[in-house]
């Protein structure tokens, strides 16, 4: 059964994010679509729209290319003809695609307020009292290796950038860990403690080898011991919607498909991670999928809208549902509307550039560096 998302109260309510004149407000769903393909085709080569697989069907179906993170940031690192890139994700990704983009290239993020509530957790100046904290804790900092998450602002990777570390993804993680661990005794692992947790569980380190830094707390709240004895630590950030799915919800779903599997990302929890059948990023869960045998069953831990679009796509022969019944969203991701959309493209076309996404020259010359060594690393 699908879960209904675009309510009509939301349509109604689509210019309470980032405001949008009153003429893109209450269009009709057809006039909306004529007008964006119109838009797409004045633009021509001069636009390419990248869509991150969690945004909703009606602003994904215009994507010129459609991925993980690791393959967005590939997409704007090839830095193609198109003038503009469109971003239809998250700030943190259009961040990266401008961090990456050609010189001639422009990068647009329709809603300003499409966040990630992850990222949010790591501050630069959090990043850098840990830095001096660690020191004062008697740790090494010179063989400590910050590695962020791509989920994370421009400045935390450019403290990563300068300080010898590096960005991942989900897709990669496990091979910039394991680069890692070879120019350092110790990492630290940012903002996404899960994804640290189960990529080092999965490498062989043990869970008494991993602490969990928290920036609010003096010293992380650790001890010195805690932070020697230490070979991952963990920064306290999680992702609000991976975090919903629970053990509970698996053991319902075993007893109602004893044959089912389970997949999860790696943003859900180690206990998560740990009973279910299969953890991957966003399109390591699309390419299982697809390829799984005819008339399996499955139950994937990740966001709603890449659940419900997969539960389409493999119907009838697979079936797929959401392992939390009432479906997790992300809010944010969610904020890209259509409305927004076509705001963005009509303003190219009129030769305007709404909610240009520009990262300060410093801060992009050490975050380039960060995502640089990740997109070497195979
Ligand atoms: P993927 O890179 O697996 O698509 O995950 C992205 C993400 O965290 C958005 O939450
Ligand atoms: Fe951020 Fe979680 Fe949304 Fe991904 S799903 S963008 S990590 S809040």
């Amino acid at each position: 059964m699908d879960i209904q998302l675009l309510t009509h109260v939301e349509k109604q309510s689509i210019g309470e994010r980032q405001p949008l004149p009153d003429r893109y407000l209450r269009l009709s769903d057809d006039e909306m679509d004529e007008r964006i393909v119109a838009a797409k085709g004045t633009l021509g080569e001069r636009l390419v729209i990248l869509g991150h697989h969690y945004q909703r069907d009606e602003v994904i179906k215009f994507a010129d290319f459609t991925g993980d993170s690791l393959k967005l940031a590939r997409a704007a690192a090839s830095r193609g003809a198109a003038e503009f890139i469109v971003f239809c994700g998250v700030h943190f990704m259009a961040e990266s695609a401008d961090i990456l983009r050609g010189p001639h290239q422009k990068v647009a993020l329709p809603d300003l307020a499409a966040g990630c509530s992850m990222a949010d957790m790591a501050e630069e100046d959090q990043l850098e009292i840990c830095w001096r904290e660690l020191a004062e804790l008697g740790v090494d900092v010179n063989a400590t290796v910050p590695v962020t998450y791509i989920n994370s602002s421009a400045a935390i990777k450019a403290f990563c950038g300068k300080h010898g570390g590096v960005v991942c993804t989900s897709t990669n993680a496990a091979g910039v860990m394991s680069w890692a661990w070879q120019k350092g005794e110790r990492l630290v692992m940012l903002p996404d403690q899960h994804l640290g947790r189960n990529t080092g569980y999965k490498l062989g380190v043990p869970l008494n080898r991993m602490a969990v830094w928290d920036p609010h707390e003096i010293g992380g709240g650790l001890t010195a011991e805690q932070t020697r004895n230490s070979t991952l630590l963990l920064w306290k950030g999680h992702c609000s919607v991976h975090t919903r799915f629970t053990g509970q919800q698996i053991d319902a779903f075993r007893a109602k498909h004893p044959d089912g599997k389970v997949i999860a990302h790696p943003e859900c929890t180690f206990d998560v991670v740990q009973a279910a059948d299969l953890s991957g990023s966003t399109e390591f869960i699309i390419e299982t999928l697809r390829k799984s045998p005819k008339g399996s069953v499955w139950a994937v831990a990740t966001e709603i809208h890449l659940v419900n679009r997969l539960m389409h796509e493999l119907a009838p022969d697979r079936t797929v549902v959401t392992l939390d019944p009432f479906g997790c969203l992300c809010s944010t991701m969610f904020r890209v509307s259509p409305n927004h959309l076509l705001w963005v493209l009509e303003g190219l076309v009129e030769g305007t550039i709404h909610n240009q996404i520009i990262v300060p020259e410093e801060t992009k010359r050490w975050s380039r560096v960060a995502l640089d060594r990740m997109l070497e690393i195979r």
